[in-house]
């Protein structure tokens, strides 16, 4: 993160006469939440209807000999029952969903009453098809209100979840399936992203060639091509939605039950499956999408993360739902039709609050401001941020040119472990500053550390970690909860260690400076450089392969991969294109290698521990100052790294 400015912003006085907390309500709320958690869950808890209330609020350590999280335990809740049942007395006919396609042509809306026959339709679909409460669904979609639909159906018979981002491979969809043994996959025949389809049927089927666990595929008319369906196998959803009954009972989960998974990359091995519960997800999910964007009755909501991502449960489904909002779903991209995509559909659906990703911001300010200014965007008056830090360039970007600097910026940070916001701005109440993500959620408390484990006070910069539990925290990994502790909870034993950097200014301020663990983040989205390492040492000409992030200047990270190939082949740009096709095929588009180094070898220490700190300097161009390489079993490999850059 470049130079650190303080650079203040007030709050503008409308948002601290109206938001549901000011600044003094944000500080005292913040107290309760840690010194009285017993009183303060009891209040905000109630923001989810429970069928039995939970007495006993949390049972959580992160301590080795009592490991373990649990929240409102004793409680039964349903989540389907809370995102829509509950609003149809008051709400039936509000709009929950409006669709807008990656053809701007295209458009559907869906009022909570629709949306909920459509999912006891699909609940019941489920059911006819064998689901049963705690079975593993996987769902690979586009982003059309199907998506959320069946994750909304699964919740509604206990059926636990498992999205798979529609940009993911075969072989990556098909190792997703294998590790949590789903019996059933729900798709569509194909999604459109900026004019071309993406074949998700089709790679369903390719992926389930290594899935026996699989009885049966729910497929989505979307796009309206012919498909091959395999006899027994493959239903049409319209097919078995005629036989649907448009009510189901939903099922009284307990609070800790599983509500899904959700994999995601770590610095080693394969994807984890995330996994969350039921109680203490939802109220997370709820409570932070009221206070983070002040939702109000009447107001559209738009949050262009894609459900295969956890903003996407979190933003697009659960917390918006359950808080009965108005929102946008959109399936496209914004640079389709043209760069003024956003903006066209703010101004289309009178959109008042947006939440999206640095990286599109990155992308669009390139094109220049004119997509922007030729569209109104007077409904807007909130902004949201996510997914990676916010360089303040884009933020000034956002505040002056989309927001006209009338609009709050909200920049929140979370993970995929945490379920929702953690360190996070709220519109009437944090003052903001570009490029932080601003101060702790209520219950939220963060801790800085080094290398070593010494607590960091005040102004510092260390190791982020939280030291309590909260309610939305994930639960464990799917399968392999070993795994969950050993990940977490042991690089600073007793606390929950993040993989990420950050700085805590003067005013109690966070920057998140980015991992430091062996995550890259490119466009907001996680990529395990173990992973990428994987698929290319699986390719016949490669010998090893290390791999690190490095700047760029739209995906805030690039994949940068150092190959070494086997004796006797020789380095080309037709053995770099037929590896990076290698990649993409593996795990998908997002995985693609910005660069591929060919390396006569890599840097190793005489344990034969590849040392990548010096791979990343090198990666970032800055080979000035590459630190003691005397530990090295050959110093003289870096000057072959670096005589090779760039060849
Ligand atoms: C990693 C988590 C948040 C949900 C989407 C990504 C980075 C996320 C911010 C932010 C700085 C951020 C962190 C984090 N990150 N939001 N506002 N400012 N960094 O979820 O895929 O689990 O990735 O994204 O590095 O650890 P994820």
């Amino acid at each position: 993160m470049g130079a650190y400015v303080s650079n203040l912003r007030s709050v503008p006085s409308e948002w601290a006469s109206r938001a549901y907390v000011d600044a003094a309500g944000h500080a005292e709320k913040y107290r309760r939440s840690v010194a009285e958690p017993e009183a303060f869950w009891r209040e905000e808890s109630a923001c989810v209807d429970w069928i039995k209330p939970w007495t006993k609020l949390s049972d959580s350590s992160f301590e080795e000999t009592d490991f373990g999280i649990q929240w409102f335990a004793d409680g039964t809740l349903n989540v389907s029952a809370n995102c829509l049942d509950r609003h149809l007395t008051e709400r039936g006919d509000t709009i929950a969903i409006i669709w807008e396609g990656d053809d701007p042509s295209q458009q559907r809306t869906l009022t909570y009453r629709d949306l909920h026959q459509e999912v006891c339709r699909f609940a019941n679909a489920l059911k006819m098809l064998g689901t049963t409460k705690g079975d593993r669904v996987t769902i690979y979609m586009p982003m059309i209100p199907e998506a959320a639909v069946a994750m909304l159906a699964c919740s509604r018979i206990g059926a636990i979840h498992s999205v798979v981002f529609g940009g993911f491979s075969p072989e990556a969809l098909a190792g997703r399936i294998q590790d949590c043994d789903s019996k059933l996959v729900v798709t569509a025949d194909a999604g459109m992203r900026g004019g071309k389809q993406v074949p998700l049927k089709a790679n369903v089927d390719q992926a389930l060639k290594h899935c026996p666990s699989v009885a049966a595929v729910l497929t989505v008319r979307h796009v309206g091509i012919d498909l091959p369906m395999a006899e027994g196998r493959d239903h049409w959803w319209h097919n078995l939605r005629e036989r649907a009954l448009p009510e189901c009972t939903p099922e009284e989960m307990a609070a800790e039950d599983p509500l899904f998974i959700l994999y995601t990359s770590g610095s080693t091995g394969k994807p984890k499956g995330v996994l969350h519960t039921t109680g203490g997800y939802l109220v997370w999910a709820a409570m932070t999408h009221h206070y983070v964007f002040d939702y109000r009755p009447g107001e559209v909501y738009w949050c262009a993360a894609d459900i295969g991502w956890i903003t996407g449960h979190s933003y697009v489904v659960y917390g918006p739902l359950a808080n009965g909002a108005t929102q946008v779903m959109f399936e496209g991209v914004p640079s389709y039709p043209d760069h003024s995509r956003f903006w066209q559909i703010v101004d289309r659906h009178q959109v008042n609050i947006f939440y999206g990703a640095p990286t599109a911001l990155r992308a669009l300010m390139r094109e220049g401001d004119e997509w922007v200014q030729k569209t109104s965007r007077s409904s807007l008056r909130l902004l949201g941020s996510v997914g990676e830090p916010i360089n303040p360039e884009a933020w000034e970007w956002y505040w002056r040119v989309v927001g006209e600097e009338r609009c709050p910026i909200v920049d929140t940070w979370w993970q995929t472990e945490t379920g929702a916001a953690m360190i996070t701005g709220m519109p009437g109440a944090v003052a903001m500053k570009p490029g932080s993500a601003s101060l702790p959620m209520f219950g939220v408390v963060p801790q800085l550390v080094d290398g070593d484990g010494k607590v960091l006070d005040d102004t510092a910069e260390g190791n982020l970690c939280i030291t309590q539990s909260w309610p939305g925290q994930m639960r464990t990994v799917w399968g392999d909860h070993k795994r969950f502790f050993q990940t977490y909870f042991t690089t600073y034993p007793g606390k929950y260690f993040t993989g990420d950097g950050c700085r805590r200014d003067e005013d109690g301020y966070y920057w998140i400076t980015g991992r430091v663990d062996d995550v890259i983040n490119v466009s907001g989205h996680r990529m395990g450089t173990a992973e990428v390492e994987s698929a290319l040492v699986a390719h016949a000409k490669v010998a090893e392969a290390a791999v690190v992030g490095m700047p760029h200047e739209i995906k805030g990270q690039g994949i940068y991969a150092y190959v070494t190939l086997n004796a006797g082949e020789a380095a080309s740009d037709k053995v770099r294109q037929e590896l990076v096709h290698w990649v993409r095929h593996e795990i998908g588009p997002i995985a693609t290698p910005d660069v591929i180094h060919f390396a006569p070898a890599l840097p190793k220490t005489r344990s034969g521990k590849i040392m990548r700190r010096i791979l990343r300097k090198i990666a970032e161009g800055d080979t000035s100052n590459l630190g003691d390489i005397s530990t090295l079993a050959d110093p003289l490999v870096v000057d072959g790294l670096i005589a090779t850059k760039g060849d």
